[in-house]
């Protein structure tokens, strides 16, 4: 890809990136998006699934999926669209902004991350809070309860209707908005308030470059919008960046 003279520029005289990212960033990791054809809402009901009274109808059946999704995550790796941004690190100060659960972004070795919605590894206790790991639960008989005080186990991520983790949402704010560069990877920008953070970025005088595999409602924000796959966009990034720091 022949990136424009005002891109490079832009990297040859920034210091801190920050990468808003989206389903679409993991879906070379083998995870599906939300949305389009093959997306998760478009075979199954978000209302059934990802919200607290679909759960509370059938407490069982919303924690097999999950269990499914985390069999996902756990079998998938993070591509060389996260290990290129993870590697950025080494040259500016790089924060990422995720709405992803799937953790991939820490396991490529990113060591700034927020969590917009939350993190499918993690669960707790809906009455007392109280946080499991996996490993501590009793997974054998459908959803598990608190050892503390019988309540139900869900999974630690933003459901429908819920409202984002106040720090995650405010800390990703204001990277955001004292970003010089604010890459919006793979995401449809249909979901917000998390979709408000790369406006909120670019009123703030960020260069915001967007990576999707087609236009999104993003794209009219955008300074650059670089059109094809994240992992191979992402690298050829890298590789620029590379040259840029050995030249200087
Ligand atoms: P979506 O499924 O809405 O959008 C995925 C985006 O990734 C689309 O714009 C695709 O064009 C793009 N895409 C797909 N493959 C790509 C690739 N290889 N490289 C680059 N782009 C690619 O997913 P999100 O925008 O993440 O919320 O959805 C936002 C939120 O909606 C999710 O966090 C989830 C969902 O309901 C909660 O769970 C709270």
């Amino acid at each position: 890809m022949e990136f424009s003279a005002k891109f490079i520029n832009k990297l040859k005289y920034t210091k801190r990136l920050v990468f808003f990212t989206g389903a679409g960033i993991s879906a070379e990791s083998g995870i599906s998006t939300f949305r389009g054809l093959d997306g998760i809402w478009n075979k199954m009901k978000p209302e059934e699934l990802a919200s607290i009274d679909g759960f509370m109808k059938n407490p069982d059946l919303v924690w097999q999926w999950y269990q499914h999704r985390r069999q996902i995550v756990q079998d998938s790796k993070p591509n060389a669209g996260h290990i290129a941004i993870a590697e950025l690190d080494n040259y500016y100060d790089v924060t990422v902004v995720t709405q992803n659960v799937d953790n991939l972004h820490r396991r490529a070795g990113s060591s700034k991350v927020f969590e917009l919605h939350g993190n499918i590894e993690r669960n707790f206790c809906i009455d007392c809070k109280f946080p499991f790991s996996e490993t501590e639960l009793n997974l054998e008989s459908g959803n598990p309860k608190c050892k503390n005080c019988g309540g139900r186990i869900r999974p630690d991520v933003v459901w429908f209707g819920e409202m984002l983790p106040q720090d995650q949402f405010s800390g990703g704010q204001s990277v955001a908005e004292s970003s010089d560069i604010c890459f919006i990877v793979g995401t449809s920008g249909l979901v917000y308030p998390a979709a408000y953070i790369p406006i909120e970025a670019k009123q703030a005088g960020a260069f915001l470059v967007e990576i999707n595999i087609e236009n999104t409602e993003m794209s009219c924000f955008a300074d650059e919008s670089f059109i094809g796959k994240s992992a191979s966009i992402l690298t050829e990034i890298l590789t620029e960046v590379k040259k840029i720091k050995t030249n200087s």
